[in-house]
């Protein structure tokens, strides 16, 4: 039989996963069932404990569950462990693996499909939520010259950066109001919700270098807003299908031990949701 695997979240419906996994699975010859798992707000852990009793191989998680995925494991990868958050769980025989690939995936779509290197590079992270959490150790061992981390919340922001002190890598490394948050950045990731609320990109537009990256971790209808502002303002727009592409050939390879090649996934998945428009 095929083994399975699932994405829990709640919401889960609109989640690409299932086709990117299908995707992957056709190209690597793997026998696997990938399905969307909704799960109720204030059962997170128990929709887990049956999914895995019931012989599932292992699971994403997404948006609210990736904090008690984390707790909710064994062992953890030195990177989940970091950003207390996970986005795939392994479910060994001798106890479940958290493992957070969301950063890694974040980093491999800049550094590989927007071919733009990290090192050397003044970074700004935008949130400093869930989203932020999971990228800012990866950010961090890409090796830039500077990290600021700019959140509407500043103990958040400065949490996490104590957090991730010994993980800097010597890059300097600092947290930031909004407001305040520095200009001519090379690279700009937004890992906030403030589009899904409406909200103008919340920093201002002197953070961007001229041709700097600026990157949204959402994709969609949701990452148009900041897209726009990217090119209003000279910067290189990318929205955030790749690194979701990219997270889940990092969770694949966990899974199965094999790395699925991304780009042709990435072109067919844009084709996809452009096409539903
Ligand atoms: P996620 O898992 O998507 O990161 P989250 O943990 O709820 O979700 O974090 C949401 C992020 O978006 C946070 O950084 C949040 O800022 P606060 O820490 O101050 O809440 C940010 N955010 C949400 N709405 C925002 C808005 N209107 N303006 C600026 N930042 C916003």
């Amino acid at each position: 039989m095929e083994d399975r695997y699932v994405v829990a979240g709640n919401p889960v419906e609109h989640s690409q996963s299932p086709f990117i996994h299908a995707a992957f699975a056709a190209q690597t010859g793997q026998a696997l069932r990938y399905e969307r798992l909704l799960v109720p707000l204030d059962g997170f852990a128990d929709a887990i404990r049956a999914l895995a009793a019931g012989g599932a191989k292992g699971c994403n998680i997404t948006t609210p569950f990736k904090g008690q995925a984390f707790h909710l494991a064994a062992r953890a990868a030195p990177r989940a462990a970091l950003a207390e958050a996970a986005n795939v769980l392994r479910f060994d025989a001798d106890g479940w693996l958290a493992d957070n690939t969301d950063g890694a995936g974040l980093v491999a779509d800049i550094e590989r499909n927007a071919d733009v290197g990290l090192a050397g590079r003044r970074v700004l992270l935008v949130g400093a939520g869930g989203a932020g959490a999971g990228a800012l150790g990866p950010l961090l061992a890409a090796r830039p010259a500077e990290l600021v981390v700019a959140n509407r919340t500043a103990a958040s922001a400065e949490a996490l950066v104590r957090r991730h002190a010994a993980a800097a890598h010597g890059a300097e490394l600092r947290a930031a109001p909004l407001d305040a948050c520095g200009s001519g950045y090379d690279v700009v990731v937004n890992a906030t919700a403030a589009s899904l609320q409406g909200a103008d990109v919340p920093v201002s537009p002197r953070v961007l270098a001229p041709g700097a990256l600026a990157l949204d971790m959402m994709y969609g209808p949701a990452a148009r807003g900041f897209l726009d502002w990217a090119a209003r303002h000279g910067a290189r727009g990318r929205d955030g299908l790749g690194m979701l592409v990219e997270q889940a050939a990092a969770a694949f390879e966990l899974w199965r031990g094999m790395r699925p090649e991304t780009a042709p996934v990435l072109a067919a998945l844009r084709a996809r949701l452009d096409g539903a428009r």
